[in-house]
């Protein structure tokens, strides 16, 4: 990263939703052919929220709540919120875009913003895009949300994909800061088009355009080819984070927490084991939520937080890999008392 920014960008608020609606795997063994005890085993998943219907609302309800929730939490008012970024791969609909409806939804009326698809990896790619706007000095406030209503994308009669996802939003506020030891400290983010073919979503867009022919072939829900994602995944995530520590010489003891992406219980292990991080040093709520895609992080650092289980100075490792591919870590110290 450049020596040369003025100001770094650290983590001043937090927020976070989770809809009512509890799935458990109970609810799937009636739905399709499975058992408690085989997503309990594969993903480290129990139970996960969903809306119930469209009429509950889509992403840009869930964004909307946690940008409440923050800017409640933290005494702000929308008309200070310089800049909102939505990561999604549910928007509520192609354009406009999902940050425009929660600019509205909150009144933030001198807010501009986007929403940015990197799928699993959208709240780091997001995060990393909002600590650059602080960065630049131009803005004082962005608010970074990850929000996805995976339920409108999941077919639930197929038991490979339906029991690993949730719906959720959680996001956090960034601020400039002159102190340079708390914050953003470093990322190394990256895509791979070339795994285009195991983890995707065909139907909808300028490609495969919404026809009756499209819905037929069921081209509208996630296609994962979950093993050959576990593989890359497991490696992707591991080295990017081995990686970021090696670079910042710091060891699995300065570490106060691994914050992974919540795709698999195994997975996340995995990423720990390699990195020589003790599992009490994982956050893990994929156990409530299951598979959030954008949320996962940010629904893990605000429960954290609140819990009273991180505190200013803490260093935090976060990590994701997702479709694309996509994948990255980022060093960040926390600022928050
Ligand atoms: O978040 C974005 C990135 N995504 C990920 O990181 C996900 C990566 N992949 C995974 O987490 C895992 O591959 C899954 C959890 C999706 C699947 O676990 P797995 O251990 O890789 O299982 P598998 O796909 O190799 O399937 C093993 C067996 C198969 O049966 P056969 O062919 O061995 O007879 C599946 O048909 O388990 C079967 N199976 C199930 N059985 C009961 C697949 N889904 C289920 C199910 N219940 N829900």
């Amino acid at each position: 990263m450049s020596n040369k920014k003025v100001f770094n960008a650290v983590v001043t608020g937090v927020g976070m939703y989770v809809p009512d609606t509890i799935l458990d795997n109970a609810y799937f063994e009636k739905i399709v052919d499975t058992s408690d005890e085989w997503i309990r085993t594969r993903t480290g998943i129990r139970e996960r929220r969903i809306l119930k219907d469209v009429k509950e609302g889509a992403t840009s309800f869930l964004a909307t709540k946690a940008a409440e929730d923050i800017l409640k939490t933290t005494n702000t008012s929308p008309e200070e919120i310089d800049a909102i970024i939505v990561a999604t791969v549910t928007p509520d609909m192609f354009f406009p875009a999902t940050a425009c409806l929660v600019q509205d939804n909150i009144g933030a009326k001198n807010a501009w913003g986007f929403d940015l698809s990197a799928a699993c990896s959208g709240f780091l790619f997001a995060f990393q895009t909002g600590c650059s706007l602080i960065e630049s000095g131009r803005y004082k406030k962005v608010m970074v949300i990850g929000a996805d209503k995976m339920s409108s994308i999941v077919d639930y009669k197929d038991r490979n994909n339906c029991i690993l996802f949730g719906d959720a939003a959680a996001g956090v506020l960034l601020e400039p800061s002159e102190d340079s030891s708390i914050g953003l400290q470093d990322s190394i983010l990256r895509v791979d088009g070339s795994g285009r073919e195991v983890l995707n979503m065909k139907g909808g867009g300028s490609l495969n355009p919404p026809t009756h022919e499209t819905v037929d072939k069921n081209m509208h829900v996630i296609y994962q080819d979950g093993k050959a994602v576990y593989k890359v995944a497991v490696k992707g995530m591991a080295d990017v984070s081995y990686e970021i520590m090696q670079k910042n010489n710091l060891t699995s003891d300065d570490v106060a927490y691994l914050v992974p992406h919540q795709a698999n219980l195994r997975i996340i292990d995995a990423t720990a084991e390699r990195m020589g991080i003790d599992r009490n040093k994982v956050m893990i709520n994929i156990d409530k939520f299951g598979n959030t895609t954008a949320a996962t992080i940010p629904l893990c650092l605000v429960e954290y937080y609140r819990d009273g289980k991180i505190k200013k100075g803490d260093k935090l490792i976060l990590a994701a890999f997702g479709a694309g591919f996509t994948w990255g870590s980022i060093y960040l110290v926390w600022s928050m008392d």
